[in-house]
């Protein structure tokens, strides 16, 4: 029997390490490989962010979780010709798969750029803008069901769910008082993350599907070859994901703003650059990252702003 972030944590590093999940020959698809206007607009916040914190001469721009390298690679590309801030630039990528990392070095084999397997290697000395795109979606959870009064844990056993009692679950603040078989999900590699990252100083970017305000719900969700199947089910091959809890999350950080995905690329200006570029071609994945009812609103933004700056 494991516990579910357990067997999520096997289940995932199996996952990530064996493939390039991307695309269609793939089981998912993201902003960066959507559209370049994603990485070219993260691109523009960044330099913003790097203006506002004065444009120090040395800094930390950090990605974590960067799949195939494509949002780095728009970001540098769409940035080029900013006076001293590639110069400024030391940057760096966390990330775990060997697969992924594979192909990142290839797709940024014109830049240079170090990898960790760890935000934690990266000393937090210097100014730092660190940037995240479905990142936290990816760690493992664990899953608390309230049933008359007591609390239940998910359990995986032979394949099959099962809850278990226990005593003193890691009850979040922000969450409202529960009804019987409500679900809670908590992680605590998320957790840890983001108390690590209010160490750093700089601006903070994290992109993910989630919620506005803490909330109860299963929002665990495995998916192979683009269609959804049982937590249980290709083991090891299914990509595994969860809701990001952006309110609770926020509570480890001073200062945030959470905001829906197409309010951010609209403040950042992706129509300016939409419609500077004029390429047709661009229209789809556009529509895509924006309307409400695909990627626009499901999609949340958390921005951070370290006072330290
Ligand atoms: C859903 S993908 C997102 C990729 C990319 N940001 C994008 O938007 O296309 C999750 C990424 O996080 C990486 N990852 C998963 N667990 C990680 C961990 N514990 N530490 C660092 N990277 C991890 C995966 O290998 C992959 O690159």
């Amino acid at each position: 029997m494991q516990r579910l972030d357990t067997f999520m944590a096997d289940a995932l590093g199996q996952y990530y390490n064996n493939r390039d999940p991307f695309g269609v020959d793939g089981d998912f698809t993201t902003a960066p490989e959507i559209s370049q206007l994603f990485g070219e607009i993260i691109g523009i916040w960044t330099v913003q962010k790097w203006v506002e914190m004065g444009s120090p001469s040395t800094f930390n721009l950090i990605e974590i979780g960067p799949g195939r390298g494509t949002l780095m690679s728009d970001l540098l590309r769409g940035t080029e010709h900013i006076e001293l801030f590639h110069e400024a630039m030391n940057t760096h990528l966390v990330e775990t798969s060997e697969t992924l990392k594979t192909k990142q070095r290839d797709t940024l084999k014109n830049y240079n750029v170090q990898w960790h397997d760890h935000l934690s290697k990266i000393s937090n000395d210097l100014p730092s803008i660190i940037i995240a795109n479905e990142f936290f979606d990816a760690l493992p959870i664990r899953q608390f069901k309230y049933n008359d009064g007591t609390w239940q844990e998910h359990y995986i056993d032979n394949k099959k769910t099962t809850w278990i009692d226990v005593k003193n679950p890691p009850i979040k603040s922000t969450l409202p008082s529960p009804q019987h078989n409500d679900i809670f999900e908590y992680s605590k590699i998320q957790e840890d993350y983001t108390r690590l990252l209010s160490t750093y100083h700089g601006a903070f970017l994290f992109v993910d599907y989630g919620y506005k305000k803490s909330t109860f719900g299963d929002s665990l969700q495995a998916l192979y070859k683009h269609k959804s199947c049982a937590i249980t089910d290709h083991v090891g091959d299914a990509d595994l994901t969860s809701h990001i809890d952006f309110e609770w999350l926020s509570t480890f950080l001073k200062e945030s703003i959470i905001k829906t995905q197409s309010q951010f690329l609209l403040e950042n200006g992706i129509i300016i650059r939409y419609q500077h570029l004029n390429n047709p071609e661009l229209t789809s994945g556009y529509e895509r990252l924006m309307n409400p009812d695909e990627m626009g609103d499901l999609f949340k933004v958390l921005e951070v702003i370290n006072s330290k700056i």
